[in-house]
């Protein structure tokens, strides 16, 4: 039985299950260039954390939050490559899913197809919230009016009458709604009817979506683009660079107004911002040259968000210093409100390309999501009619309905802060997995025309870098590690007067400790086994970003994994096709 849960997929299986990587395999059509891959990209990453959560983001972290984006760019840069480095060796649908079946075997992978299922269709949650949120105050500025019980969840909305400080409309919206049998009617109309139009979309078929996608890009990159002429303009033309450098509560003038620790704390925000750029490679099966395209889409477009991140970073808290951004959900649109920069058809024209914006990730998400139960269905870890291809349209389709109805459905039950980490912290997970895995395939033959991976050997770099940073902390942050292994909390006012629990207090703590020793463990393994450095260094980056995740974090991913293993084996461990083949190569 052990040797059966870590049965690997060979690659030379995969392909040949999928084609050879460069004709129509029959069902999927290929007729994505880089261009196109490199605009699901943009598509995929430009969203809700662009439009949404950087105002919050940049209210913790003040204008040194673009120390951040750099940091989360590097991290999602490394795994960037590890996912190409697959990509071109195993250039079929599955994206993660499938990478892990040939490196860490089936258990493995169908933890990473589980956990992707949080990635693809509970961030799309979230997005279709903030599209709903965008598309209510543009129907605003239209004088169309939809009522705020019908433009919010109903867990919002009841969430919010425990506030210390209530937000007015969801109070209004608490306020306003229909009672049936003693029950408030609150239903986020518009982010279920996004749902509905987008499923069909996917529904109809790839090239309509490409079609579709390729034009919501432009527009958005327009969007960002004049956010940031326009208001880096205005910020040198009226004097404004001061914002640069805002005053702490000792009175200094700093780029990080809260230190170090307050730009961290945008941590989970931020990173959400960069969630997409993986999404490309679900589409090997329809991509023309997948070996050579997907890699490059996929840098490309994480080198082109990176730097529009950090441009947007600046302009917004050169515009409007940083501390006005409490509570603000709008940020891009909010810097040129009347009260800070006062440019009304820019506010207009923000507002319609946030909605663009994130009709776009809705699109890719919702693509990418059939795309990894297909390839789980035929490997026989999810039932046949998963891999059903429609006869006329030539798309997943019963995979495309089921997920609408998994995006759909909880919109009416959940809120945005449950569903931004249940996504970020399974993201992150299947991100190590991935790292993890590059490093246990084995080196190939670099080939004409085709992504290789650059092998810099770590042996000695790496520990290197740990070692150094050990060194640095222990220096400049003297009493980091200390602090690491102090369980006495009683100075703590929250855990003393029993508002929080212990383990809600020493989750960070316990996360770092496993941290640190995960990054000796490494070292010591990089400087056994010689492992490549890149895959390394996605993988210790990976590992640093999931210590912001919190304890009900953890305890609600765990749970989902618990549910996930119960149908592991109840049907995927029993109806495996590897098992029925025989083709088996066990591990351990
Ligand atoms: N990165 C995507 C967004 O910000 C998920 O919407």
């Amino acid at each position: 039985m052990p040797n059966a849960l870590f049965r690997t997929k060979k690659i030379s299986t995969i392909l040949s299950e999928a084609g050879d990587g460069t004709h129509d395999t029959g069902n999927l059509t290929r007729v994505l260039t880089m261009r196109d891959l490199t605009f699901f990209g943009i598509a995929a990453i430009l969203g809700a954390g662009s439009f949404s959560s950087l105002g919050a983001a940049v209210f913790d972290g003040g204008p040194g939050v673009v120390f951040l984006f750099v940091i989360c760019g590097i991290a999602c840069g490394f795994t960037a490559l590890c996912y190409s480095e697959f990509a071109s060796r195993i250039p079929v649908a599955g994206s993660a899913y499938t990478y892990a079946y040939a490196s860490f075997g089936e258990l493995f992978a169908w933890i990473i197809g589980w956990a992707l299922i949080m990635e693809y269709s509970i961030g799309n949650i979230y997005v279709a919230y903030s599209w709903s949120d965008y598309f209510t105050s543009l129907m605003h500025k239209l004088d169309i009016h939809i009522p705020e019980y019908l433009s919010c969840s109903y867990l919002e909305a009841k969430k919010n009458l425990s506030e210390k400080i209530p937000n007015s409309e969801l109070l209004r919206a608490w306020n306003t709604a229909p009672v049936f049998g003693g029950l408030r009617i609150i239903l986020d109309i518009p982010a279920l009817v996004i749902n509905i139009l987008i499923t069909y979309l996917v529904y109809r078929g790839i090239k309509e979506s490409r079609n579709f996608s390729n034009a919501m890009v432009i527009l958005k990159l327009f969007a960002v683009l004049m956010v940031i002429l326009v208001g880096g303009y205005l910020i040198f033309s009226r004097g404004l660079s001061f914002n640069w450098l805002p005053a702490n509560a000792a009175g200094e003038h700093l780029f990080m107004p809260n230190g170090f620790s307050g730009v961290m704390s945008a941590v989970s925000g931020v990173f959400f911002a960069y969630i997409g750029f993986d999404a490309v490679s679900v589409l090997a099966e329809e991509s023309k040259n997948p070996q050579r395209d997907l890699p490059r889409g996929m840098i490309l477009s994480l080198i082109i968000c990176t730097v529009v991140y950090i441009l947007l970073s600046l302009v917004l808290t050169g515009a409007v210093a940083y501390s006005n951004f409490a509570g603000v959900g709008d940020p891009l649109a909010f810097i040129f409100e009347e009260q800070n920069l006062n440019i009304g058809w820019m506010q207009f024209l923000v507002a319609i390309c946030a909605v663009v914006a994130m009709t776009s990730v809705l699109l890719v998400f919702q693509m990418g999501q059939p795309r990894i139960w297909m390839g789980m269905s035929r490997d026989g870890l999810l039932p046949p009619v998963f891999q059903h291809i429609h006869s006329r349209f030539k798309t997943p389709s019963f995979a495309t309905i089921l997920t609408g109805t998994v995006v759909g459905v909880p919109i009416i039950f959940t809120d945005k802060t449950f569903v931004l980490d249940f996504t970020s912290i399974a993201t992150l997970f299947a991100f190590v997995l991935v790292c993890g895995g590059v490093l246990l395939i084995p080196p190939k033959q670099k080939e004409k025309g085709k992504f290789h991976l650059p092998y810099i050997n770590g042996q000695y770099i790496f520990p290197l870098i740990i070692a150094g940073a050990i060194i640095i902390i222990s220096i400049f942050a003297k009493s980091y590690f200390h602090d690491m292994f102090n369980f006495d909390f009683s100075a703590n006012s929250d855990y003393a007067e029993g508002r929080v629990s212990f383990m809600d207090v020493a989750t960070p703590q316990i996360s770092l400790i496993i941290f640190w020793f995960l990054a000796i463990a490494l070292s010591v393994m990089a400087f056994l086994k010689k492992y490549s450095l890149i895959p390394l260094m996605g993988l210790i980056t990976c590992l640093y970003l999931l210590t912001g995740m919190t304890k009900s974090n953890w305890a609600w991913f765990i749970g989902w994994l618990i549910l996930g293993l119960i149908i592991y084996f109840l049907y995927g461990y029993r109806n495996s096709a590897l098992a029925k083949k025989s083709v088996l190569k066990t591990s351990g």
